[in-house]
């Protein structure tokens, strides 16, 4: 089946599907590969620890794919912010044409980005964020739902009925569905949303081309939906994680007084320690994000296979529905 949606067409792929940056994940491997299978892949800007690095990472992925895609900035509030701008510059020195803004006050970032031609998709978890990064420039949005992995906001409005709020409320503005989503049948309800194509996170987590130990990928097909943790809801910055013994410990010291501080929470909750659980493999180790899509994983297969099989079961899921208006239609005769 050939997809034709407002995503296809403004991003020039042929599957309306994009694999959202993961932090330590998304390396020139995995993007490349999500890209080839005709989605849209993208790098993560603050896996590299510089622009410089950036830059390398983006020629590597040029290497690798000559079909589109994109670089992931997340701006989220640190004491030692990195180098944003250096990072959107070697972005536009390099001739990236998409970009995955997400997080807080992207303002400075979207107009820099759009002022070199650049296509913008930014990332909300509510219709309102979504509607001030219109205003910014934003050109499509990804709405991530309650299910997802990550900064699930502070809202909990699962995709459902935030989908269908961004259908309602966004206008002419093209979106794309995020959180939760795994499959073709999760493809073609998105679309029938009014979403223009899918964002997918843990999924591609789980497949062959995703540069993490293979005990963290087990680790996701083992897992059922029940397995995912809220960690972060004290400091207004809540972030679904696999369930372990460190989102256990996260959440007794949020729970446990009022007034618990971040700095008791920072050592559990350590970014190094999230990474050194990708690189090695000891899934206790330290928090790291999944969502609750988990419950749908049950396989590693290689980005082209899970493509295939995305479509597959698409034109599978249309045909099922035409049957169904085609066998009421007939039985109303
Ligand atoms: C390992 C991992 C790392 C992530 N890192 C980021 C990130 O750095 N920036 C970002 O905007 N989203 C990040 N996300 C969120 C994803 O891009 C995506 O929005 C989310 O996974 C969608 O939900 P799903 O997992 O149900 O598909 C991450 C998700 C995962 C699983």
């Amino acid at each position: 089946m050939a997809f034709d949606t407002a995503l296809t067409r403004a991003l020039g792929i042929q599957v309306p599907v994009v694999q959202g940056g993961l932090q330590w994940v998304a390396y020139a491997e995995l993007a490349a590969a999500v890209s080839n299978a005709g989605g849209l892949g993208i790098i993560n800007a603050l896996t590299q620890p510089d622009p410089e690095h950036l830059r390398q990472e983006i020629r590597k992925t040029r290497s690798l794919t000559q079909n589109p895609f994109g670089v992931n900035i997340t701006l989220l509030p640190a004491l030692n912010p990195p180098d944003y701008p250096g990072f959107v510059q070697a972005i536009i020195d390099e001739g990236v044409k998409i970009v995955e803004t997400a997080g807080n006050s992207p303002g400075p970032v979207i107009q820099q980005l759009k002022a070199a031609g650049v296509v913008i998709i930014h990332k909300a978890t509510t219709i309102r964020h979504a509607k001030a990064a219109i205003k910014l420039g934003a050109d499509i949005l990804s709405i991530d739902g309650f299910e997802c992995a990550g900064h699930v906001g502070e809202s909990d409005i699962a995709s459902l009925i935030l989908n269908s709020r961004a259908r309602q409320e966004l206008g002419d503005t093209r979106f794309i569905a995020s959180g939760g989503f795994a499959d073709g049948h999760g493809l073609m309800a998105a679309l029938s949303l009014g979403a223009a194509g899918i964002n997918m996170g843990t999924r591609f987590m789980c497949t062959v081309e995703a540069p993490i130990h293979l005990n963290v990928k087990l680790a996701i097909v083992k897992a059922d939906e029940h397995q995912t943790s809220l960690i972060l809801r004290r400091w207004k910055n809540t972030s679904r994680m696999y369930s372990n013994q460190m989102t256990a410990k996260a959440i007794e010291v949020e729970s446990t007084g009022a007034n618990a501080e971040f700095i008791e929470v920072a050592p559990i909750v350590s970014g190094v320690r999230g990474r050194e659980v990708l690189l090695h493999g000891n899934i206790q180790h330290g928090v790291w994000y999944a969502g609750q899509v988990m419950g749908l994983i049950h396989d590693i297969p290689t980005c082209a296979e899970l493509m295939e099989r995305i479509v597959k079961e698409a034109t599978g899921v249309l045909s099922g529905l035409s049957q169904c208006v085609m066998k009421a239609r007939r039985s109303r005769l």
